[in-house]
């Protein structure tokens, strides 16, 4: 079975794809597939890359420009066509299945997704529209609170409707947060405390998006599930693992996520009550049935001190780099990384 891992990326994500990209790579049983990996560049260039320089680095998967410009033809069932530059177009093996190891916009919501479909190739995790919704934090909230689920209050904003300071604080409290709809990552999210702060924070987000979700602040601890669906259809959800920010970041940004190593704690299983626990899977397994998910997906929670969960977000291509929770949280349920990675492409081939 051949494999194309897609990586990179246009988003603002590009690099912490790169680094679960680097994860997949290592953990994908090579004696089981052949794996083609594809480096997708900012600009949005697929490039094939030679194995041995999509293995890792510090940075993550490489995304060398020596590889050679490659295309999925529409139709092609996984037909793949270098398309060199300046030289002469050629075929190259097809691959069976695509598996986007992509974060964020053009590769978790939908897009690329969209792009499979049309090149009629099977392909790893959700479907265009449940890739789309879950991407789309006002989106999810609005199918989420539908089905029941306790959500954080919010309300969206866009770029010439920006509401004002005055009504939102009034609406959700101080503090509250700032966060561009379709975004990962942490990337310009803000916790905005008074006016000055607020117009800077939205200022921010709108750099990433022309919608804003500004939601209130929920004192809670984050514990998020794992959820894999099984080729047969059936879901296995992990226990909760619990994400815990180290002092000086306030809240899980990007810089706590990926750059401090002392950021914060990943902790699996949680320390939580039993009933909880329980809890908190049956909430996962009803938001990803809600957002229409298919094969994978990490849900996010806050934990109040009553013992009460809201779900935060739902993340269609959670990340696979080291200090992430959804390897961690199979991992811990006696589901080795490799043996996701099986799960994945058989549900895929399903
Ligand atoms: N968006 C990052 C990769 C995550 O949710 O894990
Ligand atoms: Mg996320």
């Amino acid at each position: 079975t051949r494999v194309a891992i897609l990586y990179g990326g246009r988003s603002a994500e590009h690099e912490v794809s790169r680094l679960s990209a680097a994860n997949v790579l290592k953990a994908i049983d090579r004696t089981r597939y052949e794996v083609v990996p594809i480096a997708i560049t900012r600009d949005g260039r697929w490039l094939l890359q030679p194995l041995s320089e999509a293995d890792v680095d510090g940075a993550g998967a490489a995304v060398s420009e020596d590889g050679i410009e490659v295309a999925l033809l529409p139709g092609g069932k996984g037909r793949l066509v270098a398309v060199p530059h300046g030289g002469a177009r050629h075929d190259l093996p097809p691959v069976d299945v695509v598996f986007p190891v992509l974060h964020g916009p053009f590769g978790e919501d939908g897009s690329v997704q969209g792009y499979a479909e049309v090149a009629d190739v099977a392909y790893v995790g959700c479907g265009i529209l449940a890739s789309a919704v879950a991407m789309d934090k006002d989106v999810a909230k609005r199918l989420m609170r539908e089905a029941g689920l306790g959500v954080a209050r919010s309300v969206t904003v866009h770029r010439n409707d920006r509401g004002s300071f005055q009504e939102i604080a009034g609406a959700l409290g101080l503090p509250f947060f700032a966060k561009p709809a379709r975004q990962g990552s942490s990337f310009g999210v803000s916790k905005v405390n008074d006016r000055d702060g607020f117009e800077q924070a939205v200022e921010t987000a709108f750099r990433y998006d022309g919608k804003v979700l500004i939601e209130e602040f929920v004192e809670g601890r984050e514990i998020e599930c794992s959820v894999l669906e099984q080729a047969d259809g059936s879901l296995t959800v992990s226990l909760p693992g619990e994400i815990i920010p180290a002092g000086k970041h306030g809240f899980y940004t990007y810089e706590a996520k990926y750059l401090d190593a002392d950021g914060a704690v990943v902790q699996v299983p949680a320390n939580v009550p039993a009933a909880v626990a329980d809890r908190a899977k049956e909430m996962a397994a009803q938001a990803f049935r809600a957002l229409g998910c298919e094969a994978m997906a990490r849900v996010d929670f806050f934990l109040r001190a009553d013992g009460s969960l809201l779900v935060n977000e739902v993340n269609t291509l959670p990340g696979f780099t080291d200090i992430s929770m959804y390897a961690k949280a199979l991992a811990a349920i006696g589901i080795g990384y490799s043996r996701v990675i099986d799960v994945l492409i058989e549900h895929a081939l399903a």
